[in-house]
């Protein structure tokens, strides 16, 4: 299913930024996307410098609509994003927003009160996890995968939005392994699956899912350029032709970034 988003395209003004860990910062600014957004959906972020054009695409960690502002958690990479991480209160950035379909346009079934959602996360794919299971009105397991304990982050917002299980990939704290490891090793059941990191997480997850024959929704991270689904920059295999490219590619930032993991190759 293919939702259209107003997008703003504006000047936010950052409200606070910190570092949560190495290289991994959080940012709250406070933008008019706040009132359309919702969980799984991403911004464009244009760096001021003008020898980066390009928007770095950020997902949305939490929304707050009342205020009217939004917060992003991503790790500082490259040049754009580097920038990014070094404003504070009262500096103004452009944003576009909000970009991408977002978990719960890209659900099929109804997500009752007696459903059992389980959300994955890897990476720097944990902090749309946030947003989605404080929006979620059903039980919610969450499982952060993490290098080490060192790396870890958000476990407290994510302890009181959902019950948390951790994997780390040395065993410094919680399962040693990958999400599905701590998925097993916890016995966690589920109806229904959302998961957003790296691709081996991806793959592990719709394998998984297909084992134990609950559907999964998965949001994938792809390198992006215009971010608005004109360039074809960010296409995925999918398992149907696209209407857009007559090919069997999905456009990551328009048609995704969140697929049923049954109509995409991973
Ligand atoms: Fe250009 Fe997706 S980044 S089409």
């Amino acid at each position: 299913m293919q939702t259209t988003y107003m997008k703003i395209k504006e000047t936010a003004t950052v409200i606070s930024q910190e570092c949560l860990c190495d290289g991994v910062f959080s940012i709250w600014m406070t933008t008019n996307i706040a009132k359309s957004a919702s969980c799984g959906q991403f911004v464009s972020v244009y760096p001021q410098s003008g020898g980066r054009l390009l928007p770095r695409p950020i997902s949305i960690c939490e929304i707050d609509s009342k205020s009217g502002s939004i917060r992003l958690v991503y790790r500082a990479v490259g040049g754009g994003t580097r920038e990014l991480s070094r404003l504070t209160a009262g500096d103004r950035v452009e944003v576009l927003g909000p970009n991408g379909n977002g978990f719960f346009a890209a659900v099929s079934q109804e997500i009752g009160p007696d459903t059992k959602a389980l959300l994955a996360g890897g990476g720097i794919g944990i902090p749309p996890m946030l947003e989605l299971a404080k929006e979620l009105s059903c039980e919610v397991s969450i499982v952060a995968g993490y290098k080490s304990s060192d790396e870890m982050f958000l476990t407290d917002e994510l302890s009181g939005a959902g019950k948390l299980f951790v994997s780390t990939d040395d065993g410094s704290y919680g399962t040693k392994g990958t999400v599905i490891d701590a998925i097993r090793e916890n016995a966690i059941t589920c109806d229904i699956i959302f998961a957003c990191g790296p691709h081996p997480m991806l793959s592990g997850i719709k394998s998984y899912s297909e084992e134990i024959k609950v559907p999964a929704y998965v949001s994938m991270e792809e390198r992006m350029a215009c971010g608005i689904g004109a360039c074809l920059g960010c296409t995925c295999r999918s398992v149907h032709t696209d209407d857009h490219s007559k090919v069997r590619n999905k456009r990551v930032c328009a048609d995704g970034p969140v697929f049923d993991a049954s109509e995409v190759v991973i």
